[in-house]
């Protein structure tokens, strides 16, 4: 796999796979294709920009024709798809943007990809699809039960994946995510919304009772879990992809302060978020069984994301100046009056 095509790749995790793939393989071309939605960032990719063996393009998967185009042009040998509207809360407000990417994006994506006879399609999903889970884990073989307009669009956009393996040979593998964090995350997502927040002493909106349970993953291990996947995951598969992590909302926030240096009076519960998901967790055992392990710690990942936002706010005033106003006011406006 020489040529590769990462869509999505000016986002969060996506721009954190373009600069962990170029520093680890020299005899690779990275062509990052992505729609700049309002999550879409090229100083995402500023310390990249000047590496030949990067290129960056402009387009949707949803366009068939410019999707075509890039596919040849480059001589694309895999295809790593990140592109995805990704936030649950705007996806309660507005669904349509989900389905046009998640589930109609994905599918032009593939099909040109089987046109283009693509060597290996690596489809990004996220644990939400399996649903909530009280106790235990979940395991690749449970059913998808997707409680929000988000999961159920990615995994609307998974079962696409899965049904070209199955029809046309196609060879496609599948990740499963869990909540990841780290540097250049758009501050709408609960770590850079609530560090970004405190810095500058604004209120924690925490849904709910803030007990409920995320499984926390620091985005270069889930950088390194797709990297292992493309390379040596079986055809046809999905992999779990867990930070191994749990922890309650509630306690992820007050150990951010307490890096910070901010008080815990700044956590202000708020409105509940409607069908929200209580607990993820999965088993990593398949993944663990490909080679798969984790950094660093919790601990260390969690300072070292604190830290990053502190140093890096060139980065996200610009953004918290922009669109993101009128969301957090459509958001949170009456949450927090
Ligand atoms: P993000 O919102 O930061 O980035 C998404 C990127 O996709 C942006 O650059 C955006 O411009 C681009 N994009 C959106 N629609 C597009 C379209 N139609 N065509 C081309 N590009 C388009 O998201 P993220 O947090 O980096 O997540 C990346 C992927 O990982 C997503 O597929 C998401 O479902 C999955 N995932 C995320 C997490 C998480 O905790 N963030 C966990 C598990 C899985
Ligand atoms: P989020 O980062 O949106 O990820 P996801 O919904 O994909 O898990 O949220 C993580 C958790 O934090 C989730 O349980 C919802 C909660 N949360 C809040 O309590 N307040 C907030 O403002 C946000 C954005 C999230």
């Amino acid at each position: 796999m020489k040529n590769i095509m990462v869509t999505g790749g000016a986002g969060f995790i996506g721009s954190n796979f373009v600069r962990y793939m170029l520093s680890k393989y020299d005899d690779i071309n990275i062509v990052v294709y992505d729609k700049l939605t309002y999550a879409g960032n090229l100083d995402n990719l500023e310390d990249v920009s000047q590496d030949m063996r990067y290129k960056f393009v402009r387009g949707d998967i949803a366009d068939r024709n410019a999707v075509a185009g890039v596919l040849a042009a480059n001589r694309v040998d895999a295809v790593v798809n990140f592109a995805a509207e990704s936030h649950v809360d705007r996806s309660i407000l507005d669904p349509d943007a989900f389905i046009k990417t998640d589930v109609m994006g994905v599918y032009v994506l593939l099909d040109e990809c089987r046109k283009h006879r693509v060597d290996r399609f690596l489809q990004v999903s996220t644990d939400e699809v399996y649903g909530t889970i009280e106790e235990g884990f979940f395991k690749e073989g449970d059913p998808l039960e997707p409680n929000s307009p988000y999961s159920a669009s990615k995994a609307g956009g998974e079962l696409l994946v899965r049904s070209y393996h199955v029809t046309y040979g196609m060879d496609a593998v599948i990740t499963r995510g869990s909540n990841t964090f780290g540097p250049y995350q758009y501050p709408e997502k609960l770590l850079p919304l609530f560090i970004t927040n405190a810095i500058d002493d604004q209120p924690l909106p925490l849904y709910g009772d803030g007990m409920q349970v995320r499984d926390w993953l620091y985005v270069e291990d889930h950088c390194s879990g797709i990297d292992l996947v493309l390379h040596k995951g079986k055809a046809g598969e999905a992999y779990n992809l867990g930070g191994e992590n749990e922890r309650h909302n509630i306690d992820v926030i007050k150990q951010m302060l307490a890096v910070l240096g901010k008080p815990e009076s700044l956590i202000t519960l708020v409105v509940d978020r409607p069908g929200h998901d209580r607990r993820y967790a999965l088993d990593n055992a398949k993944l663990h069984a490909l080679g798969w392990e984790h950094s660093r710690t919790f601990d260390k990942a969690l300072e070292q994301t604190v830290s990053w936002y502190v140093e890096n706010e060139w980065w996200w005033r610009k953004i918290k100046s922009g669109e993101f106003r009128e969301y957090y006011e459509r958001q949170y406006g009456s949450r927090l009056k």
